[in-house]
C-alpha cells in the first residue's frame, strides 16, 4: 500500500457527493437555502444541529463541533484512518486510486508542477508582449472592443506575438524543459524535430482555476482569417468540461449570485461594466462538473447566453444541469442585442447593469423568446403564436406560474383568463397524462414536445409500472389501494368529498379503468385477466403487448394508433422499469407500498383528466346557455380536484 496521490484524492472527492454520503447515514433536511441538517451522528441529541454545505461540500455540528470534509466523514463514521476513508470512498465510487511505493506519482506530481510553471510563465510572456512595442496591434483591437488596460491586468490578458517560437525561446532562457511546455499544450514538435509555439499572432485570455493557477489558455484572432478561437489542447492538467472561464475573478467578486455566459468575450464586456462574477463554459455546453464547481461558491445562477437559437436553446439545458445540482436558476434575455458585449456597445454601460437585474423564471424566459419571435415575424400568425405560448405554459409544472402567465397571455390577446387557463390545463392532460406535471418538469429538453405529447396521450410510464409491478407480484391483483382512513377522516374537507375518498371508487382494487383507453386498456385487459390467474410474467406481458398492437391493426383507428404506440418503445419501458424494480431489491413490504402508492397516483391523475373535461364539457354548455347543468359538471370537477388535491397532500405526508 503505497501513498495516494493528491489528484486520486481530489477525484475522490469530486465523485462522491457530500449530501449523498451523509444520506445514508443521516437523514437529512432542506431547512436553508444553503445547508442541510439532520440528528448529529456523533453526539446525542433531539434536535438537529448536523449541517452539511453541497456548496462547500462540507459538514459540522454546531452541538459536538465536528466538521470536515466527505473523507473526514467517512473517518469518523466508519471509524477508519485516513487512507482507508478513501479507499472506502473511491470503491463507492468505482474510481481507481492512483497509488505506489515506487516514485511514480511523485513523479508525475513532478510533472504536473512543471508544466503548471510552464504555463505560469508563458502567461507571464504573453503579459509582457501585450504591453511591449510589439503588441500594438493587440493593444489596438481590444481598445476598439473597449478592453483596456486595468482589464488586462484583472483578466492576466496577454498576446503572442507573430514569430512561430518566440514562446519556445523565452521559456527556454527561463530553464524551462520541452518536455514541460509540450505537456502544458504550449508548443508542438515539427516533423524536422525543432519546436513551435502553439499559439502567435493571438490576443490571448488565460484559464485559470479558483486558485489562480493558469490552466490552459484561449487565443483569439485579431482579424477574419483563421479560426477566430484556438484553445490548449486538453491535457492532464486542463480538462475543458472541467474549468471555467473567470472563476478566479468570480469567486473573488463576493456576490451571493454568478452570471453563467458563453464566451471569453462576454465576461470581459461585463468587467467592463464592473460585473465580475461572470463565468463561461470553455466552448462547450455546460457540464455537470461545471456546475457543481459553481455551486461550491453560490447557490443561484443567472444565465445570460446569446440572444439566438443556439444561445436560448443553452440556455434552458444549462439551466436544467443547474438545477439539477441543487442551484436556484434565473434566465436573462438582452432584447435587442446578440450578447452582452454587443449590448453594451449599443447602449452602454448603464443600461446593461439595468438588464441584469431583469431576471425570468423559465417559463417567463420562454414567453420572452415566444414574443420576440412573435414580434420579429418569426411566427407568422396570432394562432400560431398562441399555440405555441399555450403549449409552452402547459409543460410549466408550478400551477400558480400557469395562472399568472395564462393571465398575462389572455390579456395580451383579449381572450377570457378561464379559457385560455382551462385550455393550458388541457394540453397539460394530453401532454403527460399525470397533470401533476412529475412526467414534465424536468425532462422538457429529453424529448420534444410534440413526440412526447403524441406517446402520452396513448399510454404513459404510470400504465406500465402498474403491469410490471402486477407482473413481478401477481397478487397485487387483488390488493387494495393503501389508504389510509384515519388520516382522510381526520381531514378537514367537505363531507362528501371524505365520502367519496372513502368509497370504494378509490379504494378498489387495480382494474382496466385504471389505464389510459385505448390500446393501453386493452392490455391491461389482459394482463390483469393472467395476473388473476396467477400466470401474469414479464415475457407474457411483451407478447400480450405485441398481441394487442398486432390486433388493433385491423380496427379504423388502429393504424393512426400504432403509429402514436410504438411498440417498441413500450418493450424497452417494460425492460428498463423492470430493471429499475430489481435494483431497488425491495422488500415485500416495500413492495405492497409502492403498488399502492402507484396505484393511488394513477388514480388522482385520472381524476384530474376528467376533471379538466367536465370544465370543458361545462364551458360549451354554459356559451349554449344551459347555465344549471353546466354548474352541476363545474361542482363536479371541482369536487375530483380537491379530492385529487387532499388524497395528494395524505400521500406526500406519508412519502416522508
Ligand atoms: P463566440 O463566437 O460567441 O465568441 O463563442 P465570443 O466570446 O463572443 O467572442 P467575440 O465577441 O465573437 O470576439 C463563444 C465561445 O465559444 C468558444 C470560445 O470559448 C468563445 O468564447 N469558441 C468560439 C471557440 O472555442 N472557438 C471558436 O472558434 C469560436
Ligand atoms: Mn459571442
Amino acid at each position: 500500500m503505497g501513498l495516494i496521490s493528491r489528484h486520486s484524492i481530489d477525484a475522490v472527492i469530486e465523485a462522491n457527493d457530500i449530501v449523498d454520503v451523509v444520506s445514508s447515514y443521516v437523514s437529512l433536511e432542506k431547512k436553508s437555502a444553503l445547508n442541510f441538517f439532520g440528528l448529529c451522528p456523533f453526539h446525542q441529541e433531539k434536535t438537529p444541529s448536523f449541517s452539511v454545505s453541497p456548496g462547500k461540500q462540507i459538514f459540522y455540528c454546531f452541538g459536538c463541533q465536528k466538521g470536515g470534509n466527505v473523507i473526514k466523514f467517512i473517518q469518523e463514521i466508519e471509524h477508519l484512518p485516513y487512507p482507508q476513508a478513501i479507499r472506502f470512498l473511491a470503491d463507492r465510487a468505482g474510481i481507481t486510486l492512483e497509488e505506489s511505493e515506487d516514485s511514480q506519482w511523485k513523479e508525475r506530481f513532478e510533472r504536473q508542477n512543471l508544466a503548471y510553471e510552464a504555463l505560469r510563465e508563458a502567461a507571464r510572456f504573453f503579459y509582457a508582449a501585450l504591453e511591449s512595442p510589439a503588441g500594438v496591434k493587440a493593444r489596438d483591437y481590444l481598445a476598439g472592443r473597449g478592453i483596456d488596460r486595468r482589464l488586462y491586468r484583472t483578466y492576466g490578458l496577454g498576446y503572442s506575438p507573430e514569430g512561430r517560437s518566440e514562446l519556445y525561446q523565452a521559456l527556454a532562457d527561463k530553464k524551462i524543459s520541452a518536455e514541460a511546455m509540450l505537456d502544458a499544450g504550449l508548443i508542438r514538435k515539427s516533423e524536422g524535430q525543432s519546436y513551435y509555439d502553439f499559439f502567435y499572432r493571438r490576443v490571448m485570455f488565460p484559464i485559470m482555476d479558483s486558485s489562480g493557477r493558469v490552466l490552459a489558455f484561449g487565443g483569439r484572432a485579431m482579424t477574419d482569417e483563421g479560426p477566430k478561437y484556438v484553445n490548449s489542447p486538453e491535457s492532464f492538467i486542463y480538462h475543458k468540461g472541467k474549468h471555467l472561464f473567470g472563476i478566479l475573478q468570480a469567486s473573488r467578486s463576493g456576490s451571493q449570485h454568478w452570471l453563467l455566459v458563453e464566451g471569453y468575450m462576454d465576461v470581459l464586456a461585463l468587467a467592463r461594466a464592473g460585473v465580475t462574477h461572470a463565468v463561461a463554459p470553455l466552448g462547450t455546453a455546460l457540464t455537470d462538473a461545471q456546475a457543481r464547481a459553481i455551486r461550491r461558491y453560490v447557490d443561484t445562477v443567472h444565465l445570460l447566453m446569446d440572444n439566438d437559437p443556439a444561445g436560448r436553446e443553452a440556455s434552458l439545458r444549462a439551466g436544467t444541469i443547474l438545477r439539477k445540482t441543487g442551484l436556484t436558476v434565473r434566465y436573462l434575455l438582452l432584447e435587442g442585442a446578440k450578447d452582452p458585449d454587443d449590448f453594451y456597445q449599443s447602449y452602454g454601460r448603464e443600461r446593461l447593469v439595468a438588464a441584469l437585474h431583469e431576471t425570468l423564471d423559465r417559463s417567463g424566459f420562454r414567453l420572452a423568446i415566444l414574443n420576440q419571435d412573435y414580434r420579429a415575424g418569426l411566427i407568422r400568425t396570432e394562432n400560431e403564436f398562441r399555440d405555441q405560448v399555450l403549449d409552452m405554459l402547459a409543460e410549466e409544472p408550478d400551477a400558480t406560474k400557469r395562472e399568472i402567465y395564462g393571465g398575462q397571455i389572455a390579456k395580451d390577446l383579449q381572450i377570457s383568463h378561464r379559457a385560455v387557463s382551462e385550455e393550458i390545463e388541457r394540453r397539460r392532460g394530453l401532454q403527460s397524462g399525470s397533470p401533476e406535471g412529475t412526467a414534465s418538469s424536468g425532462k422538457e429538453e429529453e424529448v420534444s414536445s410534440k413526440t412526447k405529447r403524441m406517446r402520452l396521450s396513448y399510454y404513459n410510464e404510470e400504465d406500465i409500472m402498474l403491469l410490471v409491478l402486477l407482473a413481478a407480484n401477481n397478487r397485487a391483483v387483488s390488493q387494495e389501494a393503501g389508504i389510509d382512513r384515519k388520516k382522510i377522516e381526520d381531514y378537514s374537507i367537505k363531507n362528501e368529498v371524505r365520502a367519496f375518498l372513502l368509497s370504494d371508487a378509490v379504494g378498489r382494487p387495480l382494474d382496466s379503468r385504471d389505464f389510459t383507453p385505448g390500446p393501453m386498456r386493452k392490455i391491461a385487459a389482459v394482463a390483469l385477466e393472467d395476473a388473476r390467474e396467477n400466470r401474469l410474467t414479464l415475457a407474457g406481458l411483451h407478447s400480450i403487448v405485441d398481441g394487442i398492437l398486432a390486433g388493433d391493426d385491423q380496427e379504423p383507428e388502429g393504424q393512426v394508433r400504432k403509429e402514436l404506440v410504438d411498440p417498441d418503445r413500450i418493450h424497452s419501458l417494460i425492460q428498463q422499469l423492470d430493471q429499475e424494480l430489481t435494483d431497488s431489491q425491495l422488500t415485500a413490504d416495500e413492495g405492497k407500498r409502492v403498488f399502492e402508492q402507484k396505484l393511488i397516483r394513477r388514480r388522482l391523475s385520472i381524476w384530474r383528466n376528467r376533471a379538466s373535461r367536465l370544465n370543458q364539457e361545462a364551458k360549451k354548455l354554459e356559451l349554449e346557455g344551459s347555465d344549471d347543468q353546466a354548474q352541476t359538471y363545474y361542482t363536479q370537477a371541482a369536487g375530483l380536484l380537491t379530492a385529487a388535491d387532499t388524497l395528494r397532500m395524505i400521500l406526500q405526508g406519508d412519502d416522508r
